[in-house]
């Protein structure tokens, strides 16, 4: 298996260029299921999940090819099996996103629910509830979803939480319903927004993408389409933490900073100077870091996404940071590996407290989920002597040639058997 080696103690320096987003790039694939014509998409990472994606996409009939621009193209002309098997979905929960597109193009889907989760008990009722009240039978069999419907129909749904992939299956099924769909509480995450975008350049119409009411007003088909991912705001927000934690001064670039305020305006607490331009961030630290507190929640508020790399970040800063995690009930699996690096850290139920030490030193680490890899990798970067982080193929998920874009910043990090 491989893993990561990391000598730590060098501040990072330089240009840094960002990827597409991956919660941007796996609902825009899904969105090929919508049409019997090409979508092209560019700016999609080269990411294990994306992979994963494409083959699932695959199994079901849609064609997949490379453009010359290194763009994907699918073409959903034909989709024999509109099922995403079990397999498939417990390697990755976004498989999910197909259950939306399947049940309004092809009036049927099997999808396996998801089961457990690293991070906690992520259930879709939200989506199977959206999908009902658009009119869709939906039954559990041989722990399966089993959604049926002749042609949907434009609903009032209002989520119970603001839920992602949620707002996103159902703005997609909307797209074919019949009549109009109205999301309310609907996720406003950017990931969203660049899905609207694309389901638009298909010949959708909708309107309020970006805000937390979304209506889509159903056609009877949408056409082919060329777009481009946006860029992934937690990668960016990776790589601005670890300049400020490392002490270093670095450029990411091809970012959007507007999406990113949040983590941001913390990274200033945390005593970072922070300028941004168009679709650049600069981030220098050379005074001392200070712990924060900080609350996840849906955008624009902090990301849960993020909460792992800031509370790495706590771990050698000056002072006390409280984190409370309300997004996801079971996300501080980071934290004993942090501490197995002389992290002063104590959770209880949701809030983390973090008590800054003077060092943290190098020892062996793992990682359950694809976030708080990120934030051992990070801590890796600053502690004392050698740190391994085991068990990557989480990192290789969710982020493209992460040990390739540190080297190149300075970082002594090398992937190992
Ligand atoms: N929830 C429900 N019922 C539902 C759906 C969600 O109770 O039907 C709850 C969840 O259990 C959670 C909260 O609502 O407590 C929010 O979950 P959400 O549905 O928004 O999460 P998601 O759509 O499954 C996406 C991202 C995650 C990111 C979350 C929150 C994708 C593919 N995944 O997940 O990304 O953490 O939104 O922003 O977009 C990651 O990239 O590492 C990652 C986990």
């Amino acid at each position: 298996m491989e893993k990561l080696a990391i000598e730590g103690g060098v501040p990072l320096h330089g240009e840094v260029a960002v990827s597409g987003a991956k919660n941007a790039a796996l609902p825009i694939l899904c969105a090929a299921l919508l049409t019997a014509e090409p979508l092209r998409i560019g700016n999609v990472p080269h990411l294990r999940d994306v992979s994963t994606m494409l083959s699932l996409l695959g199994q079901m009939g849609v064609a997949v090819s490379m453009d010359d621009k290194l763009g994907i193209e699918l073409c959903a002309a034909r989709i024999h099996t509109p099922e995403a098997p079990y397999e498939m979905v417990k390697t990755m929960r976004a498989s999910v996103l197909v259950l939306g597109p399947l049940v309004a193009r092809c009036g049927e889907a099997r999808v396996s629910l998801p089961g457990g989760c690293a991070i906690g008990l992520r259930p879709v009722d939200q989506h199977i509830k959206g999908l009902q009240a658009m009119g869709a039978t939906i039954t559990v069999e041989q722990g399966y979803m089993v959604a049926r419907a002749k042609r949907l129909k434009g609903a009032r749904i209002c989520t119970d939480v603001v839920t992602v992939t949620g707002t996103e299956n159902l703005m997609m099924a909307g797209t074919l319903a019949d009549g109009v769909t109205v999301i309310e509480n609907a996720a406003r995450e950017p990931e969203v927004t660049d899905l609207a975008h694309c389901l638009t350049a298909m010949g959708a119409k909708i309107s309020g993408a970006g805000t937390d009411v979304i209506t889509i007003e159903g056609v009877a088909k949408l056409h082919g389409a060329t777009t481009s991912v946006i860029p992934d705001r937690i990668e960016t927000g990776t790589f601005v933490v670890a300049a400020a934690m490392t002490g270093g001064d670095v450029r990411v670039t091809g970012a959007r900073p507007g999406h990113l305020d949040a983590v941001l305006a913390k990274l200033r607490d945390a005593g970072a100077t922070v300028e941004t331009g168009e679709d650049w961030i600069h981030v220098r630290r050379s005074g001392p870091l200070k712990a924060v507190n900080l609350r996840t929640a849906p955008y624009p508020a902090f990301p849960t996404d993020m909460q792992a790399q800031f509370l790495a970040m706590n771990c050698v800063a000056q002072g006390t940071g409280v984190i409370h995690e309300d997004i996801f009930e079971n996300r501080f699996m980071h934290v004993q590996e942090l501490q197995r690096l002389g992290a002063d850290i104590e959770v209880d139920g949701n809030t983390a407290v973090v008590k800054g030490v003077a060092a943290l030193d190098g020892a062996t680490v793992m990682a359950t989920d694809l976030r708080a890899s990120a934030s051992l990798v990070i801590a890796g970067l600053v502690a004392r002597g050698t740190t391994i982080v085991d068990r990557i193929y989480h990192l290789d998920r969710g982020y493209e040639a992460i040990e390739e874009k540190l080297s190149r910043l300075g970082a002594r990090i090398k992937r190992v058997s």
